[in-house]
Formats: structure tokens, C-alpha cells, sequence
């Protein structure tokens, strides 16, 4: 569909995965050992759609630009859109109308991953014509969601994170949209926590008798704004890869499904898939167990580490106890301490979080 635009949401603040937020834009954070946006990114242009704006924030915005350039290694062109406050997700497709225009499009929050991609979104968007193509889906904490009521295949009533849901069908982060919504952004009031809801936003439509499209999600999605979240996507993504081994293997064994990036070296160790090693990583007489995705240059010596992420740089030495579930910020160190007396010594960043033996 030529006139069909994207507009993917990489602004706001992440405050729920602080610390590692309080560096880096949260939708920047590796799944699999690729920041998350850039799955988003791939889903628009496998559905053929070329024009892409990209909300930022003032501060995170650099980063994200430096990371997703002019979009040609995806195969999209992208615009960046500076959104000077986070005032809500609605907020955001106004500050992007100038971009968007006449043109429909497909939303996408910068923090969800949605598996299968959006095409069969698009093809249900362009054949059924609706002012709005809402995702739904079951969940067992929809307070957490935005929360949809339906009267048969029509959408009665959304609200956003109701205290007292009345079903469990939380709105996934991926939407469609013809240029009305311009108009309802427009006519709603903030929120009680001050942002411009979507939600709100939609449920004008449906005020004004406008047709919205619930589609259920069939397959698996994940709002990675949370710790747990990000763990379960780097599962569900690892659970996808092909096995690849570019870098060198000395003395040591991979098993199953597992990714060694060129430039990597294994010396006396083992890894048992889905895991990923990314390319300058060494690891020394160490075992990396399943569900684990280890970025650029990292150090792992002595260790044991299983179902977590460690961002490049990290460095791990010496441990006694299986490191997992854990998620390990840009050039973090953990090591054994041999200076006396015996104690652990920690420099550690605001709201960060150490679980110990
Ligand atoms: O993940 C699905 C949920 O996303 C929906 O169920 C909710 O209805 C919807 O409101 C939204 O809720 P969240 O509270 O999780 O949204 P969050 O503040 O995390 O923002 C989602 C993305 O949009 C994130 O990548 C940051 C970006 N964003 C957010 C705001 C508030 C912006 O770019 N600008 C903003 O003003």
C-alpha cells in the first residue's frame, strides 16, 4: 500500500528499567543482541512500508538516531521527530501530524515486539477499510494495559490501566490508523496521570460511531518495559535463531542452537543453546547456559551464567554461584575480590538491584 506511513514511539522515559534507562534509551536495549526497535523497524519493512518517522526525546534522541540512521540498512526511509515532552502516545501522533499528512498508518510502540510481524495487520487494515485496527490480547495483569470491552466483534469501550478491568484483553502496542485520529487526539483531555491517551483517543472514535477493528494477537508479544519482560523476549527470540559459529572455538564445545559472532573466542568452555556471543566477546573456562544473550566485548572468566542479557562491555570473573535472570548494563563489572579483608565491595549505580549468595 503506497500511502501507508509508520510511526514508531521512542520517546518517553523507561523508568521501570532503571538503571539501565538512566544511560541509554530503553528502546535501544538488545533482545536477542539487537536492540528491540529494530524489530519494529523490520516488521514495517516487510511490510513494504518506505516512510518512517520515529519519535525521540531530547535526551535520548541522539542515540537513537546514531543507532537507526536514514533507515537504508533496513530498507525504509526514516524521518526523526523530536517530542519535547512525553504528554502521551496521542500527544505523540499529533506532534508527528506535520509528517503523517493525509496518509494512514500503522503505530508501533518502540518497546513491544510482536511476533509474525505486521503484515497480516496491514492486509486486514487495507480490505476492511476501518477508521482504527486495534491488537487485543488475553493477560493476566491487564490493570497494567490499556483494556478493551467488546460486544461481539465490536469494540464497546477502552480504558487505560482501569484498577478494576472488566475482561483481560490488554491492547498490544501496535496500531492502525486512517488521518481521523488527528481529530480525536485533538478533542480529548489529559489523563489522571497527564498524557494524551491513545486509548482515549480510540474510544472518541467509537464515540462518534467510527468504525475500530479488534483483532486478537495469535502469536506471542511482549512489552519489554520491564526486567521479567525482557527476559521473556530474549527467551522467545533466542527460541528463533539459526545456529551460526564464526569465532573461534578453543578446547570448547557449543550445544544446540547458538550464534558465535565473528571475532569472539571460547577457551575452555561451553554453550548450550539458544544463547548468543557477540563479536570481541571472550569467554575463559566458562559454561553459558540456555537463554542467554552476551553482546559485544565482553569478559566472562570462571563463570557460570544463564538466562540473561549482558550489554557489550560487561565483564564477569571468578563467581561461585550460577549468575541468572539477570540483566547486566554497558561495561558492568562482577568479580571475585582477593584484597583483604574479605568483603564485598560494590560501586553501584541508583536504582540498581544485586541479588547475592
Ligand atoms: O505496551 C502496550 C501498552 O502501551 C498499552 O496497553 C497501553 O494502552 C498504552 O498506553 C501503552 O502503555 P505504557 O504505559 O506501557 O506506555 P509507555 O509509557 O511505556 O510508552 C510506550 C512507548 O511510547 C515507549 O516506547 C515510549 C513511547 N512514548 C511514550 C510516551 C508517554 C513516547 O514516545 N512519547 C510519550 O509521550
Amino acid at each position: 500500500m503506497p500511502d501507508l506511513k509508520g510511526l514508531i514511539l521512542s520517546g518517553g522515559k523507561g523508568t521501570r528499567l532503571r538503571p539501565i534507562t538512566h544511560t541509554s534509551a530503553k528502546q535501544l536495549v538488545p533482545v536477542a543482541n539487537k536492540p528491540v526497535l529494530f524489530y519494529g523497524i523490520e516488521a514495517m519493512a516487510q511490510a513494504g512500508i518506505e516512510e518512517v518517522g520515529i519519535i525521540i526525546a531530547p535526551e535520548t534522541g541522539e542515540e537513537i538516531r546514531t543507532a537507526a540512521g536514514d533507515g537504508s540498512q533496513f530498507g525504509v526511509r526514516i524521518t526523526y521527530i523530536v517530542q519535547d515532552e512525553p504528554l502521551g502516545l496521542a500527544h505523540a501522533v499529533l506532534t508527528a501530524e506535520a509528517f503523517l499528512g493525509q496518509s494512514s498508518f500503522v503505530m508501533y510502540l518502540g518497546d513491544n515486539l510482536l511476533q509474525g510481524g505486521i503484515d497480516d495487520l496491514v492486509n486486514a487494515f487495507v480490505a476492511g477499510g476501518p477508521e482504527a485496527l486495534i491488537l487485543l490480547t488475553p493477560v493476566s495483569d491487564p490493570e497494567n494495559y490499556g483494556v478493551a470491552e467488546l460486544d461481539g466483534e465490536r469494540v464497546v469501550r477502552l480504558v487505560e490501566k482501569p484498577p478494576e478491568p472488566q475482561t483481560d484483553l490488554a491492547l498490544v502496542g501496535v496500531y492502525m490508523f486512517t488521518p481521523a485520529i488527528h481529530s480525536a487526539a485533538k478533542a480529548i483531555d489529559p489523563s489522571a496521570r497527564g498524557e494524551l491517551e491513545i486509548t482515549d483517543a480510540i474510544q472518541h472514535l467509537v464515540d462518534r460511531g467510527l468504525r475500530v477493528e479488534p483483532h486478537i494477537v495469535r502469536g506471542w508479544w511482549k512489552d519489554t518495559g520491564r526486567l521479567d519482560d525482557m527476559l521473556a523476549a530474549n527467551r522467545l527470540v533466542l527460541d528463533t535463531i539459526q545456529a551460526r559459529l564464526e569465532g573461534e572455538l578453543i578446547d570448547s564445545q557449543v550445544d544446540g542452537r547458538v550464534v558465535i559472532e565473528a571475532g569472539a573466542v571460547l577457551e575452555r568452555s561451553t554453550v548450550r543453546g539458544p544463547a548468543i556471543i557477540g563479536s570481541g566477546t571472550r569467554l575463559t573456562d566458562c559454561y553459558i547456559g540456555p537463554y542467554t544473550a552476551i553482546g559485544r566485548d565482553c569478559t566472562i572468566t570462571g563463570a557460570e551464567v544463564e538466562h540473561s542479557i549482558l550489554l557489550s562491555g560487561a565483564v564477569v570473573r571468578d563467581l561461585a554461584g550460577r549468575m541468572e535472570s539477570s540483566l547486566l548494563g554497558r561495561n558492568v563489572t562482577i568479580g571475585r575480590d582477593q584484597r583483604q579483608p574479605r568483603a564485598y565491595r560494590f560501586l553501584v549505580g541508583d536504582n540498581s538491584e544485586i541479588g547475592i549468595l
